[in-house]
Order: C-alpha cells, then structure tokens, then sequence
C-alpha cells in the first residue's frame, strides 16, 4: 500500500517536472539562486497596454465601443485597454481635454478623429500624429475603404487615420404616433416641414422639434443650409465660390431662424439623447440628429417603425451629409506597437462588424455583412453608395477647428438676439478669418 502511493508521488513529481520543463511561453524567468543551484520564480506578465481616447461613453456610444473592444480582446488578449474616453456628446469636452494633453506631450497612444478639416487642419497640421501608409498596404485597406474617404485622412500623399466608421447628419427622427394623430406625413421640403410644424403647435405642442446643447444648435443649422442651399450652394461656402455674405445664405439663414422657434426654451441643457428622448416620449414630433441618435433609440429599447421612424432632413433628400469617426496613431506614442494592434481591429471587418450595428452607424468598410444591420442602417448604406456626398461642419469635415469655433461663436450669440443680419456678418468675417 505505502509503494503504490510512493509510486504515485512519483509519478506525479515526474509529471510536474516535465510540465515545469516544457515551461509556459508567458511570465516564467530561471534565476541563479543563492547557493548556486537553479530555481524557477514567476515574474508578473510584461504590461502591454494601449490607452485609447474617445468622448463614446454613454447612450449608445459606449455599447459601440465595448463590441469593438470585444474584439479586440480576441485578437490581442495580451494587451490591456485603458479606455479613457471623456463624456460629452460631439467631443465637445473630450476634445479640450486632448488638446490640452497633446499640449503637454501626453498624447494617448490612439485617438478618435474626424475625417477631414478637423484631422488634416489640427492633428496633421501640428505634427501630431503618424502616417498609416504603412498599415494601408499591410492590411490590403486601399481595396475596402471609399475612395470619397481617403482624400479626406490624407495629405502629402500620407494617410493619417483608420475610418470605423461613416455617419448621416442630415436624419429627421420622428415619433410616428404623434405624426398619426395629427395628420402628419414626414415632411420632405423645409415648407411642408414648416406647416407639420405648425399644425403641432396649433394642437397644444409647444416645442414639436427637440433640440439639445449648443452643438446640436449648430448640427441642425448645417442641415437647414443644405436644405436651403442645396449641395453646391453648401459646398460653395468651404471650397470658396460662395460668399458668405450672398443672398442665398440670407434665406438659409432665415429659415434657420424659422427652424429655432419651434424648439424647446430649454435645449442648453439637454444632451442629444435628452433630446431625442422627448421624441421617443411624445413630448416632441421631431429632432434632427445624426444616426447615432438610432444606437441610442435601440438601445432604450425603441424599435423602428413604431416608436420611430425617419427620413433625410426635409429639402435633402438625395443629399448624404456624412461624417466620418477614425482612429489615429500618435506620433511618439507610449504603446506604439500596441496602438498598431488597436488600429489593426478598428480597420478590420469584424471590428466594423461589431462596432456599428451598435453603434448606429455604417462600416467605412465596403464588404460589411448586411445581414447583421438593422432596417434604418440599410437604408443608410444604400444612400451612402446612391447619394450626392456633403461633408458635415460640426463633426469636423468642412471646417478646421478654429473656424469651426468662430461659427460656433456667432451661434451662440444669434441664440441669443435672433439678429439675422448680424448672425451673417459674423459668419462673413469668420470666413475671410479663417476660411
Ligand atoms: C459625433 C461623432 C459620433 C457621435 C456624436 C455624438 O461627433 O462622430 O460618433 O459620437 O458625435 O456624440
């Protein structure tokens, strides 16, 4: 009885040693112990890390993020993600704060970005970050990503980020019960917008069109001036061959005035998904947002069709006011090797495949799986690939931030007087200070 058991200590001593010298191929070291002989001792994994930057924290932003983030922790299970995004919708807040750490040569290792002026004019402009020519090539991305996009991340013949993803600014979300029960269609020119509005209003409604925080003050004055001014009209005012002080941007700016009188007193101090709560509510026929504001709808458990439906801001249609959100690489990044990993999965088809059923957008990619996006986003794609293109202003497209922020400035004092006339002077001298 006592051999059989010695006989299997051994056997289970022999085990062990052949388990201890086939070895792991993670966190074992071999050192010399102090009376000369060997002894094994585990030393704590390597920290491989990556800290990526985004303002994706709540209403079906973070949810987006979290799927990519999945992925991530398949292909890279080695490498921890530090998540350091900053709340705020647009990236108001999240942006100063980045500013403020690039100032101080802190950069995250990745941040989110928009294609176009805001990536070209601020992160490129002040050598900020590294060209991803390399990664391109390697990763075959030449091929899948909208020849329209590229154009917009590139300078010098250098690419500068990794688009996850394309938006619609120009969407008008409506809560169909309250359409049907005041005899309204969706409305499809600014003037049949104006009278469903009024109807609204003649029925008790004392705000019918939901409106958020400053940024979505200046979300809804981009799809008004497209509507009003139609795409050549609106691309003329960022490529220069129209004036700012003309009299088409008069009209638009005073069906823009006319838009505002119909919103809620207290849109400061609503986020955009408080604003487009009080559609789902019934509180507000409508709200002009950006797809997004469908990864937060579905995410409160509304489902198209019933608690909402859509249709490009009215005066638009054919028109795809796009924003685009990608990932850039950090010039001298602390985790440069692991930024790569991160920006490997966002440019990937099953990180877009997981990132934007969620998040409420469209792949940049071009061999998205339709089956797994949902009603409204098939729409979207098939206007994206139908649609006359136009950039967006407040998601960072056709505008460098300083200019960006002078419109910003003269909203916020038109919010305040109404003063048409004055409102167009500040965005003239805007324009011939920055644009
Ligand atoms: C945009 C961004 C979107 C969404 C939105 C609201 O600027 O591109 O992805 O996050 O802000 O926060």
């Amino acid at each position: 009885m006592l051999r059989k058991t010695l006989r299997l200590l051994g056997l289970a001593l022999a085990l062990a040693l052949v388990a201890a010298a086939c070895g792991s191929d993670t966190d074992e070291t071999t050192t010399t112990a102090a009376g000369g002989g060997t002894e094994e001792t585990t030393a704590p994994a390597a920290t491989r890390e990556v800290e990526v930057f985004s303002w994706w924290t709540g209403g079906g932003e973070a949810a987006g993020l979290e799927a990519m983030i999945e992925v991530f922790k398949q292909t890279d299970p080695d490498i921890e993600f530090i998540n350091s995004a900053v709340a705020g919708g647009a990236g108001t807040n999240a942006r100063a704060v980045l500013a403020s750490r690039l100032q101080a040569g802190d950069p995250p290792d990745s941040w989110q970005g928009h294609a176009g002026q805001e990536l070209i004019g601020t992160y490129v402009a002040a050598d900020q970050i590294e060209p991803l020519n390399f990664l391109y090539e390697e990763m075959g991305w030449l091929d899948v990503m909208p020849e329209t996009l590229i154009p917009l991340i590139s300078k010098d013949d250098n690419i500068y980020s990794v688009p996850v993803n394309i938006h619609r600014a120009n969407v008008l979300w409506a809560n169909p019960t309250v359409l049907a029960d005041n005899g309204i269609e969706m409305p499809t020119s600014l003037d049949e917008f104006f009278a469903a509005l009024d109807t609204l209003q003649a029925a008790g409604m004392e705000a019918p069109l939901a409106m958020g925080e400053q940024w979505t003050t200046m979300h809804l004055f981009e799809t008004i001036m497209l509507a009003s001014m139609g795409p050549d009209g609106w691309d003329g005012l960022w490529n220069g061959t129209v004036a700012w002080d003309s009299p088409e941007v008069t009209t638009g700016l005073e069906a823009f005035a006319k838009t505002l009188t119909y919103t809620n007193s207290d849109a400061s101090a609503l986020s955009w998904q408080d604003a487009g709560q009080l559609v789902i509510d019934g509180s507000s026929a409508f709200n002009v947002m950006g797809d997004w504001q469908e990864g937060y709808f579905r995410e409160i458990g509304s489902e198209p069709q019933t608690g909402y439906v859509w249709a490009p801001v009215p005066g638009t249609a054919g028109n795809f006011q796009f924003l685009s959100d990608s990932f850039v690489l950090a010039k001298n990044a602390p985790h440069r090797d692991e930024a790569i990993a991160w920006l490997k999965v966002a440019g990937s088809i099953e990180g877009q495949d997981a990132f934007n059923p969620v998040k409420g957008s469209i792949p940049a990619r071009s061999d998205a799986d339709r089956s797994l996006y949902g009603e409204y986003l098939l729409s979207a794609m098939d206007d994206w690939a139908s649609n006359r293109v136009v950039g967006s202003l407040t998601h960072g497209v056709v505008a460098n931030d300083s200019w960006k922020s002078e419109i910003d400035t003269a909203i916020g004092l038109f919010l305040l007087d109404g003063d048409v006339a004055a409102f167009q002077e500040a965005l003239t001298a805007a324009a011939a200070a920055s644009g």
